[in-house]
């Protein structure tokens, strides 16, 4: 191509956009070392504080402290006066910084992404072969960051939103009602459903033996193992019958056979019971996702999802983006007859199935 066919308007907005993702991705790993030494939570709620008041709260040298100051104020993340040299994180970026409880808080992400880098050789070579990459094959960071980056959407939404979105069900747990979670991962799901409805019994399969023994441990640690169980098996083969809800969060796409875990789930519940999916949010055209959330699931899609599911049998490979009407003809094909969409947020589609 020659240079005259440049056309330098649209070569200047593409490299503006490319530097600022470049700045993003830099300040990843200084969002973790924020959340490590507590220097978000050391601003919150202070007001504009100097870099050496950062520093004495958080116990962190003022040099690194004032240079890491400056990267988050260049990013927005902070805000700068220059009249009295002092820094000051907003309550509202608090809110996805600093405080964990919050259904804002995003910092999990940054760990589920510092894995990807220690896994790409790995990645590269799934990509060459066609083969995939189970998702236990990861490094140790994508199972703690995707609990953590998944939990505060759970915390805020499923017990006051996605549950009273189903037919019937919240009076079925409160009442007392059988619940498996397929592919629980580290279990955060399954205890915020225990926690929230004690009258009733807590199943908690995944495949993968590592999260269910750190499954079981966080179940200690909220004091709900009393009426949780959670044990190593696969959304084909998790025992138990007359489940009154059945939950997938965030898994049914990367398996390698969803149908054959719809027909499973399908034999496992009880004829009036219910199956939960819930899935990235996504609309049914890629066009229709070209968006920042979109970028970020496809994204988590290309190196987790696909590999994930690409690695088991059949390796059906739906993506993180398939969207509702793939994702209901997967269960319509695992023998669920009606399925809607129950609820939404603009990270995940709830879908209600039902025999
Ligand atoms: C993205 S993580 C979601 C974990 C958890 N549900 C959450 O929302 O935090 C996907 C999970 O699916 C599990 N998984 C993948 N394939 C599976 C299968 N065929 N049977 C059971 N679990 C599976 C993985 O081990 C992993 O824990």
């Amino acid at each position: 191509m020659s240079a005259t066919e440049i056309d330098e308007a649209k070569l200047e907005a593409f490299m503006g956009q490319a530097v600022t993702d470049m700045g993003a991705v830099v300040s990843a790993p200084l969002m973790l070392i924020g959340e490590k030494l507590g220097l978000y939570k050391a601003m919150a709620g202070a007001g504009p504080l100097s870099s050496q008041e950062v520093a004495e709260r958080s116990g962190a040298a003022e040099r690194s402290v004032r240079e890491w100051l400056a990267n988050q104020a260049a990013g927005g993340y902070v805000s700068y006066d220059p009249e009295t040299d002092r820094y000051t994180l907003p309550d509202e970026h608090a809110l996805a910084l600093a405080d964990e409880e919050s259904p804002f808080y995003i910092l999990g992400a940054y760990e589920l992404i510092a894995s990807l880098f220690a896994d790409e050789q790995q990645i590269l070579e799934a990509f060459r072969s066609g083969e995939g990459m189970g998702w236990h094959e990861h490094d140790h960071r994508l199972f703690r960051g995707t609990e953590r980056f998944f939990r505060p959407g759970y915390r805020g939404n499923l017990v006051p939103e996605w549950i009273p979105a189903l037919e019937g069900v919240q009076e079925k747990l409160e009442a007392g009602a059988k619940v498996a979670d397929v592919g629980c991962g580290h279990g955060a799901s399954t205890i915020i459903m225990a926690e929230a409805f004690p009258n009733s019994e807590f199943f908690g399969f995944d495949y993968h033996q590592a999260s269910i023994d750190r499954a079981r441990e966080a179940a200690r640690e909220a004091r709900v193992e009393d009426r949780i169980t959670f044990a190593v098996a696969t959304a084909k083969d998790y025992p138990g019958t007359d489940y009154d809800l059945v939950c997938v969060f965030d898994c049914l796409h990367d398996m390698g056979d969803p149908v054959g875990a719809s027909e499973h789930i399908l034999s496992t519940l009880d004829a009036d019971g219910t199956w939960m999916i819930v899935e990235p949010f996504a609309n049914d055209r890629i066009e229709e996702n070209l968006n920042p959330v979109g970028r970020v699931f496809y994204g988590a899609s290309t190196v987790i999802c696909t590999p994930a599911s690409l690695d088991q049998e059949v390796g059906l490979a739906l993506g993180a983006q398939a969207g509702e009407a793939r994702l209901t003809d997967v269960l319509k094909q695992g023998g669920f007859t009606r399925v809607r969409r129950a609820t939404e947020t603009p990270f995940n589609l709830i879908l209600e199935a039902r025999p």
